[in-house]
């Protein structure tokens, strides 16, 4: 069965990476995760790439991301952001249309942007959740691929609303890879 080429980037901790992963080495996955890159050399994103012996490479500083990434994205199918703090340029997200996703910590189109639980515990919300959608050169803002609402109680605070919350995107995020894997090996059959 042919698998795609999956690339993930990241930033920092990493669990998410993780997830992806080991959903990936799954007999029926639809992909294999080729190579992770990451903007901060501290990432311990890293750390987890290299347990799982794949390959990683990491940028110094995040100028000209974009640019110098290119040569690394030849074979590769999807990019999966996964805590990657870094926006991407219009130009890069529109030649990734339909092949480039994001998990973000809330119930998109709710609290978009940077500390979304903490948003949501400021707002006091009654619930939260996470949404794994594609990304476009607007922040936060492209279609939706899988959500999960998640409970604010009255005794949660950021910490704990991130906690219950990482819970749920660990299991949808790589749900919605395979999702759009499959959409893609469709097109091409
Ligand atoms: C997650 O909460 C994700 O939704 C957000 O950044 C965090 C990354 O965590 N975009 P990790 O690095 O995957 O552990």
């Amino acid at each position: 069965m042919k698998k795609l080429k999956v690339a993930i980037f990241i930033s920092g901790r990493g669990s998410n990476l993780e997830s992806l992963i080991k959903s990936s080495f799954k007999k029926r996955s639809l992909v294999e995760v080729q190579l992770v890159i990451s903007n901060n050399s501290k990432a311990k994103g890293l750390v987890i790439a290299k347990k799982n012996k794949i390959p990683s490479i990491h940028f110094i500083s995040k100028k000209n991301f974009e640019s110098r990434v290119i040569k690394y994205l030849k074979n590769i199918d999807i990019i999966c952001l996964a805590g990657f703090m870094q926006v991407l340029d219009s130009k890069f997200a529109r030649k990734w249309r339909w092949r480039l996703i994001n998990i973000h910590p809330s119930y998109l189109p709710d609290f978009k942007g940077l500390n979304a639980q903490d948003q949501a515990i400021k707002a006091k919300a009654i619930y939260s959740g996470c949404s794994a959608h594609y990304v476009t050169p607007k922040i936060d803002s492209g279609k939706i691929i899988l959500q999960k609402k998640v409970k604010i109680l009255k005794k949660d605070n950021t910490e704990s609303l991130s906690k219950k919350i990482l819970i749920e995107e660990h299991k949808i995020y790589p749900r919605a890879l395979q999702m759009v894997a499959k959409k893609i090996l469709n097109r091409q059959t």
